[in-house]
């Protein structure tokens, strides 16, 4: 990503960031975080085409609270970018998910993917913070920083 394209893009980040932290300082419960975060990133972010959580229930992964189009309610097991996040615990940027061995496509206009995973107090994954864009490329390590510090007002 250009240099000049990144400030503004974590300059954007930092504003949600700052607004976040302002709205979830009160004790609240997950779901209804899940579905802040969501819906702020998504309206703010114009590079996101689907913006939403995947929640680990019973060994099933599982939609939690999410914005854009309709979305798989259950993803296969240890299949896709979302289950790769929960089993490899670690960030990862697709920038062509039509490559990515396994990729489940919920909708067919997603072209490139970020997966957040989220851990709890004591370091366990219990989900991922997933966002879709219909653009190759779209995510970056500026992305990456941002979202996996939202992920952490979650923990
Ligand atoms: N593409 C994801 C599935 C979820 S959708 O992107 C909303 C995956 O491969 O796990």
């Amino acid at each position: 990503m250009h240099n000049a394209a990144s400030v503004t893009l974590a300059k954007r980040y930092e504003r949600i960031y700052k607004q976040l932290k302002e709205l979830l300082d009160k004790p609240i419960n997950r779901t209804s975080m899940m579905a802040t975060i969501t819906s702020l990133l998504h309206y703010k972010m114009p590079h996101f085409f689907w913006t939403g959580f995947y929640i680990l229930d019973h060994g099933e992964l599982t939609v939690g609270p999410y914005q854009g189009p309709l979305a798989c309610l259950v993803l296969e097991k240890n299949k896709g970018v979302c289950w790769a996040g929960i089993l490899r615990e670690k960030t990862i940027i697709v920038p062509d998910v039509h490559v990515f061995p396994g990729h489940i496509a919920c909708d067919r206009r997603s072209a490139s993917e970020i997966v957040v995973p989220l851990f709890n107090a004591h370091d366990k994954v219990w989900g991922v913070l997933d966002v879709d864009s219909k653009s190759l490329n779209a995510f970056s390590s500026v992305d990456a920083f941002w979202l996996e510090t939202i992920a952490k007002l979650l923990v």
